[in-house]
């Protein structure tokens, strides 16, 4: 049965049509209406009028891709990268900063009015990022033998550049890999070291491995690098191990323009797609970097995890220290934390740090850092946080004063939820990288007594859709 609040107007998939775009909606596209049907747009910015191709038709909504801007919006600004448009990484470039601002902050009230039934919610403005562009620690490039050709390059091509790829995957395109010249998200090294190892190793005929057929040899080049200490790594992921050619790829990183400090090269037979190795060579440096957080100093390994915009983590790890109104004798629990950053960013102005986390080799990493940092009043449990808080009282751990938390995105499970709302702890601060689900979450803890104090977006990633958000939520009544 047709649903009669929506008047279906005549259009079908493969029409060519004009919209006025109204707003931004989740996922980097935008919306438009064609009488009562909802059309989501890729590549328009709120106030353009475009001509869009109608890709999809549903009962309910439609999809577009813009061919053409008619009118642009005066928030429409020209991207800084040339690659914009056919690599997915960054979707909003060619809106204007302050305005990505405006909508990720829209998103999150409507998240947790519309989600989390919390109508009037105290949502802050966006807290910018320090630096919009070359924010990155760390950039993950894949070799590939398709190599993807733009428009004006087919038939153009000799074979050789054609089959051999060192860039990006193309959205919804795993078998295909889009050439990167320039990114804008990590340092303008990063972007020559890039351009050097895809010369280096296509001069050198080194096949690149295929994710269809697995044979070929280059798979990764990871680059990552400390943005406090300047230390940068290259991380190279092969089939085979090629001693002569990757001391001479060692060499060429030792160039002053590079600013490499340590070269590593893993080799791994999997079939997988991750960038891990089974066999590590460490061809110079310790195989480590450095970088700090507030008042640590972290070692990172080729596979460790740590957040991809350090300036901004530190701001995003202050907001979360202030909404868990810290004191000098609480006893913490940062639950689902990672290599432990957010419990040694606060350890030095609590009592006592409970760090609990699922993923065993993180909270090793978690223990060195403490131990690296002499932190002593920070202890960190490998369990899955439902089992922790169902076995936390045959468990050797103080009862907290405060809890921070800080779950993947899909949020927390509902048993975590419903034992922090029995805990009666006086004050919450949840760290969330997704509106919706912490939004769900705050809803079901309202049933608790917490109230939501206030909610401050944080851009860790300009350019793109992704926000984080520091939540306040205090126990009403105590
Ligand atoms: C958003 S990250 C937290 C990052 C960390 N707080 C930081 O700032 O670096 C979420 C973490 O939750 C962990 N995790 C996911 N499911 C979990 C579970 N059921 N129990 C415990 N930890 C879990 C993941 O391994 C991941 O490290």
């Amino acid at each position: 049965m047709s649903d009669p609040a929506i008047e279906t107007p005549p259009l079908r998939r493969g029409d060519t049509i004009e919209l006025d775009i109204e707003k931004a909606a989740f996922e980097g596209r935008a919306v438009a209406h064609v009488g009562g049907l909802v059309v989501f747009v890729e590549g328009a910015v709120p106030g353009d009028r475009v001509r869009a191709h109608v890709f999809r038709k549903k009962k309910k909504f439609a999809e577009a891709r813009v061919e053409e801007v008619l009118v642009p919006s005066e928030h429409r600004v020209e991207p800084a990268c040339h690659h914009f448009g056919v690599c997915g990484g960054c979707k909003w470039q060619h809106m204007a900063y302050e305005q990505q601002l405006r909508w990720k902050r829209e998103h999150v009230l409507d998240a947790f009015t519309r989600i989390g039934g919390l109508e009037g919610v105290a949502v802050n403005e966006t807290l910018p990022a320090v630096e919009p562009f070359w924010y990155r620690n760390k950039m993950e490039f894949s070799f590939g033998e398709m190599r993807w050709l733009l428009p004006d390059e087919l038939g153009e091509v000799d074979r050789d550049a054609e089959l051999f790829a060192l860039g990006l995957h193309v959205p919804k395109r795993y078998d295909r890999i889009l050439h990167i010249d320039e990114c804008h998200l990590e340092s303008p090294e990063s972007n020559a070291i890039l351009n050097a190892t895809r010369a280096f190793f296509l001069e050198r005929g080194i096949p690149a491995y295929s994710t269809r057929t697995h044979e070929g040899d280059l798979r990764h080049l990871v680059i990552r690098e400390g943005k406090h200490t300047g230390e940068r790594m290259v991380f190279l992921v092969s089939t085979h191990r090629r001693d002569e050619v990757m001391s001479e790829y060692a060499e060429l990183l030792q160039g002053p323009e590079f600013g490499v400090t340590t070269f590593v090269h893993g080799v791994t037979t999997r079939k997988s797609t991750v960038a891990i190795a089974d066999e590590e060579i460490v061809y110079f440096g310790d195989g480590t970097i450095r970088d700090t957080l507030g008042r640590n100093t972290f070692r990172i390994s080729p596979s460790s995890f740590f957040q991809t915009n350090t300036l901004q983590a530190e701001r995003l790890y202050t907001l979360a220290e202030k909404a868990a109104g810290l004191r000098d004798d609480d006893v913490v629990w940062d639950l689902y934390c990672g290599t432990g950053t957010i419990s040694l960013f606060i350890a030095g102005d609590v009592g006592e740090v409970v760090g609990v986390e699922l993923n065993a080799a993180a909270i090793e990493d978690a223990q060195m850092n403490a131990a690296d940092n002499g932190i002593g009043n920070a202890r960190f449990i490998a369990a899955d946080i439902v089992d922790f808080l169902a076995q936390k009282d045959e468990l050797d751990v103080p009862a907290p004063d405060v809890i921070i938390t800080d779950p993947p995105r899909a949020g927390m499970h509902p048993k975590v939820v419903a034992a922090l709302g029995a805990s009666g702890v006086e004050r919450i601060a949840y760290v969330s990288c997704n509106p919706a689900s912490s939004a769900r979450d705050c809803g079901m803890l309202r049933e608790y007594g917490y109230e939501v104090e206030e909610v401050t977006p944080v851009d860790m990633f300009p350019h793109t859709y992704h926000i984080e958000c520091v939540i306040t939520l205090r126990k009403k009544g105590l």
